[in-house]
């Protein structure tokens, strides 16, 4: 990256004290067209590449207008690190999002602010505890392997696997497991209406993100109403679901120990005496999880199904190391495996750095502050790349468009610099880290190694290129992999 900013500074003080040379209208950027400013670039489902193309072309602070108000794309490293550590306090999350997502009720601890939002943390964050993930391994493998016999049962008939819609089904199943303590069996049967509510607040959510003009908050059309009714039946659901785990854990007090999923663990916050967690907040943050784990982890294991039978050879060294780890079995069932296959870590960073399915982070000044030596008013709107800026930068990860795993893979620690897990934020970074990243990446192992051990992968070369899609989450517009089963 031409980098010709100094280490982020990063100062929130009095406006008269506030020390910098230059402000918005000194920094570069494209050119944009009247009253739509820059709007129409930021629309459709690549804007993202457009504002990754643009860090190439402007450097690593840059101007946008949309209708008239400005925005800087800031990919310096230095300066996204501190601006990402400088949350609740000073930053927050855009409030054009967090207005979208309240609006649909699949906020909680995503939207939250200041005290509220540290509250709402320290009950996804116990929810979603190591003890919570290694409890529910055992029903993360059943579901995976259910899904396994499916494609071996589609495959033996002669027919294709439609990865695409398996893969999202998979990931739908298991966040809803662990975050409701349901089992939806999507896999199998995809008529279940929470599965129907929850893909119609999805596509709300990503439809409202690229409309010129907020007209649900005027009229609404069939189709809000229809999210309005997902949103309710939904809340709903887990209301009832809270009802009952509460039963089981009457009949099972073991349970209050030892939680198996995360709604459980949040029934046990709940009744501390020295919380006040309401029911709603439970139920706000069920919603939450699961918005926020279905597409993420399934765009990313769909990613690297691509980007892996596009590379054989990355494919076959992660396919011995994982035959060398599950031996005789098809399927991990000890949990000690899983920090047994560095190759499937560094596959995952790399699938990450590449195809990022939360490729930028959109945040708000909450006071006059310098940035990478700008100053920027209080209320200004400021974009970080998540991994497209030094992650798809040729001086940082040489060969850069390429696939190889190898990248993250050291005999010894590097030195802080060259460190490649300090070059990208893929989880976001400082207090708001994504707090399912390690369920993320325990599911992407269960489920890639499953597939490794049980099938090959072989890129259909006649398909159209794989387009990557942003709707509200980013992810490949097609899995063109033809499987076929190991013996
Ligand atoms: C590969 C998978 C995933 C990726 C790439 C990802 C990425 C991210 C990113 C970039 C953020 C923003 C962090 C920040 O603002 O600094 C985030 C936040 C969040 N993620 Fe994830 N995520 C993934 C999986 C999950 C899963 C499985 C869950 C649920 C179990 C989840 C729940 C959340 C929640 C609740 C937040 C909001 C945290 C807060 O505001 O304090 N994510 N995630």
């Amino acid at each position: 990256m031409n980098s010709n900013i100094e280490a982020a500074e990063l100062n929130m003080e009095e406006a008269d004290e506030l020390k910098y040379s230059r402000t918005i209208e000194d920094l570069p950027g494209p050119k944009g067209i009247p009253f739509f400013g820059n709007q129409l670039q930021m629309l459709g489902s690549q804007w993202h590449v457009t504002l990754s193309n643009y860090i190439r072309e402007f450097g690593p602070i840059y101007r946008l207008n949309a209708f008239g108000i400005p925005i800087v794309v800031i990919s310096d490293r230095a300066a996204i690190s501190s601006l990402l550590k400088d949350r609740p306090e000073s930053f927050e999350r855009s409030r054009g999002l967090r207005m979208r997502m309240n609006e649909l009720k699949v906020g909680g601890v995503f939207t939250a602010e200041g005290e509220d939002w540290r509250k709402q943390r320290k009950l996804v964050t116990g929810g979603l505890s190591v003890e919570v993930i290694r409890n529910f391994f055992p029903t993360m493998g059943m579901m995976t392997q259910r899904m396994v016999d499916r494609w071996k049962a589609t495959l033996a008939d002669g027919k294709r696997v439609d990865l695409r819609r398996d893969l999202k089904a998979l990931a739908l199943d298991i966040i809803v497991g662990i975050a409701m303590g349901y089992d939806l069996n999507v896999v199998s049967d995809d008529s279940h209406p929470l599965q129907h509510d929850l893909d119609s607040l999805m596509r709300r959510l990503a439809s409202r993100g690229t409309s010129l003009y907020p007209y649900w908050r005027r009229f609404r059309l069939p189709v809000d109403r229809a999210a309005d009714q997902s949103a309710h039946d939904v809340e709903q659901t887990v209301l009832r679901l809270i009802g009952e785990t509460r039963e089981r854990m009457k009949q099972q007090p073991h349970l209050r120990e030892d939680p198996t999923n995360m709604l459980e663990a949040m029934i046990v916050a709940s009744e501390d005496p020295e919380s006040d967690f309401s029911d709603q907040d439970l139920v706000s943050n069920a919603i939450a999880s699961v918005v926020g784990g279905i597409d993420t982890t399934a765009n990313s294991i769909a990613w690297m199904i691509n980007l892996l039978a596009q590379n054989p050879e990355a494919a076959t060294k992660l396919t011995a190391e994982v035959d060398a780890v599950l031996g005789d079995v098809r399927m991990s069932r000890e949990w000690e495996q899983m920090k047994l296959l560095p190759y499937l870590d560094a596959a995952h960073s790399e699938t990450q750095r590449l195809r990022s399915s939360t490729p930028f982070l959109g945040l708000l000044a909450k006071a006059d502050c310098v940035v990478a030596d700008t100053f920027l008013p209080k209320g200004m709107v400021i974009f970080v790349p998540t991994t497209f800026g030094d992650g798809l930068d040729e001086t940082q990860f040489p060969q850069h468009e390429q696939f190889q795993p190898e990248r993250w893979i050291f005999e010894h620690k590097p030195q802080k610099d060259e460190d490649p897990a300090r070059k990208v934020f893929p989880f976001g970074g400082g207090q708001r880290l994504c707090p399912g990243r390690f369920l993320a990446l325990i599911e992407v192992k269960v489920v890639v190694s499953a597939i490794m051990r049980n099938f090959e992968l072989e890129f259909d070369t006649t398909a159209p290129p794989v387009q990557q899609v942003m709707t509200f989450f980013m992810g490949p517009s097609a899995v063109p992999v033809r499987l076929r089963s190991r013996t």
